[in-house]
């Protein structure tokens, strides 16, 4: 049984103890609790959002390069504003530990293998990632995400950070990784330049390589509501701001992978939507309290060891994206074979 089949069972059987329920109150609680600051923190997100708005027509590279103008910015640029606050050490970790593990299971990336990740930023991945392979390219198309990276990253010996200088893998020969992945970068690129991505990612793997190739889901409430923040972004800054995130089915996923010349790795890849069991709204700004307490929680629950972590992984996944709910659906996934 694959590991998301076997994790949404062990779920499955915790929401049959009533944790939820369980759970749901003590949301309620920690956010009665906290209102005011709750208040406060929405007051800060909306105070920063706009600072990082790009003019319509920028090109990558400059509106990349504007946004990791500060720390604030770049940690705003690749992790949003986590529980509602400029991220930490501690949160990028909070996010970046467990969607790394996704993609270290999906692509079952090895201590043999070269893995290059297109779009590193500050290396919230890579720093999870790179203990667990050969050597780890990390390319960006924006100088000054790549400084910061650079910084973050200097303690790991295996890992190679390059700039692009062009949307493509030129700097490198066909044949050249095991393993390539893109998190939360095909999302904010033009169709055609996701599409001459996805032929690079298919060149420069090594036959038998693999490609994880994230995007978001339109016909998911949350994706459409990102697809409905861009519409009214183009509305209100008088064009198509670059950066700005774009929202696909599954079958465009499909065709535009296979086009590119990919089997689609079907056990690891997330393109169909699933039906929704969570949707845990996190109190914002408290998630340390919050988790603590669900830890203790599932302590008294009558799960097992192996039940209780697979649960509260669960749970946190709705911490990874910065989301508030465990609404992962929303995201599709699609691992890709070059045979
Ligand atoms: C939202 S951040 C994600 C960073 C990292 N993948 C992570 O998940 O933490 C998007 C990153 O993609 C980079 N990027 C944007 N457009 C790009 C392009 N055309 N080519 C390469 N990198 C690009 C940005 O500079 C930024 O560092």
């Amino acid at each position: 049984m694959g590991i998301r089949s076997r994790l949404k069972q062990l779920v499955e059987k915790a929401l049959r103890v009533g944790l939820k329920e369980e759970f749901d109150s003590l949301r309620q609680e920690i956010q009665e609790r906290h209102q005011p600051q709750i208040e406060k923190l929405d007051e800060i997100s909306q105070s920063l959002k706009p600072k990082f708005f790009s003019k319509p027509g920028a090109s990558y590279q400059e509106f990349w390069d504007n946004m990791a103008a500060t720390r604030e910015g770049a940690c705003y640029g690749v992790a949003g504003l986590p529980f509602g606050l400029p991220a930490t050490n501690e949160s990028l970790k909070l996010h970046g530990e467990p969607t790394a593990r996704v993609i270290i299971e999906s692509l079952g990336i090895d201590a043999e293998h070269s893995v290059l990740e297109v779009g590193v930023g500050i290396g919230r991945l890579a720093e999870h990632i790179a203990p667990h392979c050969r050597e780890f390219y990390g390319v960006d198309i924006s100088s000054r995400m790549l400084n910061l990276a650079r910084e973050r990253l200097k303690d790991l010996g295996n890992v190679h950070l390059q700039q692009l200088t062009n949307d493509d893998l030129r700097i490198f020969p066909k044949d050249r990784f095991d393993r390539i992945f893109f998190q939360i970068v095909l999302v904010h690129l033009d169709r055609e330049d996701i599409f001459n991505y996805l032929r690079e990612s298919f060149r420069v793997l090594k036959k038998g390589g693999k490609g994880y190739f994230q995007f978001y889901n339109l016909l998911h409430e949350k994706g459409f509501r990102e697809f409905l923040n861009s519409a009214n972004a183009t509305a209100t800054s008088g064009g198509k701001s670059r950066g700005r995130v774009h929202c696909y089915t599954a079958p465009e996923v499909r065709k535009l992978i296979e086009e590119a010349g990919f089997t689609i790795d079907e056990a690891n890849s997330h393109l169909e939507m699933v039906e929704q069991k969570f949707n845990y709204r996190f109190p914002e700004g408290y998630w340390d309290d919050y988790l603590q307490r669900i830890r203790a929680i599932l302590r008294n629950s009558g799960l097992n060891e192996e039940e209780q972590n697979a649960h509260f992984d669960e749970i946190k996944k709705g911490i990874i994206y910065s989301a508030p709910d465990a609404d992962w659906e929303y995201y599709l996934i699609a691992v890709g074979d070059k045979n």
